[in-house]
């Protein structure tokens, strides 16, 4: 068991990540759980594959379980879906005694924990993710939220989990765009914080990744970030590294054209190829950049026009007033935060010729 600690004075909390700790979970979640009702928020894919079986297996181990099942999709993240889970909850009659386990990938995490942020003004959760996303960004650091049509988390808070278990053998069952989604992400660490985890990536075969010892870099790469900045103020920003063009570009195409990672994927080259020309990058930087991510089968472009996805960049959450703060990196490993005007930013995002 590879155990990350999230140091957030009384908000601390590990995180656990092993291989088939899965199938031990009701042993794992015993301590807090006895005694507790516990509502498991899970998705109409996850439930079929691990939420029915985990749900089984915690009653046998003698505790009060019931599965709350959300439709899958980040089209699904929304005030409907809040509303869905609220009224369940209410059903089940939780109370701040009990507990919420959100087993799912970034929308079931983000969502759910939500509800268990404002519902009752806070029921204690912990955080079973089981995409790549989820469970090398998302489920630790505390974000959580749904979206609304004017974008995407708009609505949410910061609420940490109790705890976070992460079972690498549950990505077995990933589609392969889901890998390629995840594998946005985690390029992202390698460039933003950890230059040897890109290292790695570049000389391992996409097939064979050692995922327990990806996940845990980056599990331990955020859990530093989130320590230094829980409130996204100022170092955890580095995270959005890709994410300015990369969000814009979801929601030109629409949700779900462009999964997360893949927009972020050619979120990262698109700034970092303006960045080395504007000579803030260690030359060659975003050429290295896009042949990891050509490795992994992401893209690095998109057709649309630059200015029409621009009208979308505008509404982004790390716009301050007139300014904005953009993510970029000096060269492969290190991260840097750019205070840029408004009107400026396109830039830094424009396609390089
Ligand atoms: N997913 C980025 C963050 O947690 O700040």
């Amino acid at each position: 068991m590879e155990n990350v600690r999230v140091d957030l004075g009384e908000d601390t909390y590990t995180v656990h990540i092993e291989r088939g700790l899965f199938e031990n979970l009701p042993l794992h979640l015993e301590a807090f759980a006895r005694g507790r009702r516990t509502a498991v928020i899970t998705d109409t894919h996850v439930a079929d594959l691990y939420g029915n079986s985990l749900c089984r297996a915690m009653k046998s181990a003698g505790m009060e379980t019931k599965c709350i099942v959300i439709q899958a999709g980040e089209g699904h993240k929304n005030m409907d879906t809040l509303a869905q889970v609220y009224a369940s909850l209410a059903a089940m009659d939780i109370s701040r005694n009990d507990l919420i386990l959100t087993l799912g990938g970034g929308v079931v995490g983000d969502a759910g924990g939500f509800a268990a942020a404002t519902y009752l003004r806070g029921i204690p959760f912990a955080q079973v993710p089981t995409s790549i996303i989820a469970q090398v960004d998302s489920s630790v650091g505390g974000k959580v939220g749904i979206d609304l049509q004017s974008g995407k988390n708009q609505v949410g808070a910061f609420y940490q989990p109790k705890a976070v278990y992460i079972d690498p053998q549950l990505l077995d069952t990933l589609p392969r765009r889901c890998f390629r989604d995840g594998m946005g992400e985690v390029v992202k660490y390698g460039a933003v914080c950890d230059a040897e985890l890109f290292e790695i990536l570049e000389r391992s075969e996409p097939n064979a990744l050692d995922w327990t010892g990806i996940i845990r870099r980056c599990v331990q790469a955020k859990a530093a970030i989130v320590e230094d900045d829980v409130y996204d103020k100022g170092r955890r920003m580095l995270l959005n590294f890709g994410h300015t063009f990369g969000h814009a570009v979801e929601r030109y195409y629409g949700y779900g054209t462009y999964m997360h990672g893949e927009a972020v994927a050619v979120g990262m080259v698109r700034v970092t190829a303006r960045t080395e020309c504007l000579e803030l990058t260690e030359p060659g930087t975003a050429k290295r950049l896009e042949k990891l991510l050509r490795q992994y089968n992401l893209p690095v472009d998109v057709d649309g026009a630059d200015e029409d996805i621009f009208s979308f960049v505008k509404r982004d959450k790390k716009r301050r007033g007139k300014d904005m703060t953009l993510a970029i990196i000096d060269r492969i490993g290190r991260g840097r935060l750019l205070p840029v005007a408004c009107e400026e930013v396109k830039n830094y995002l424009r396609r390089s010729v």
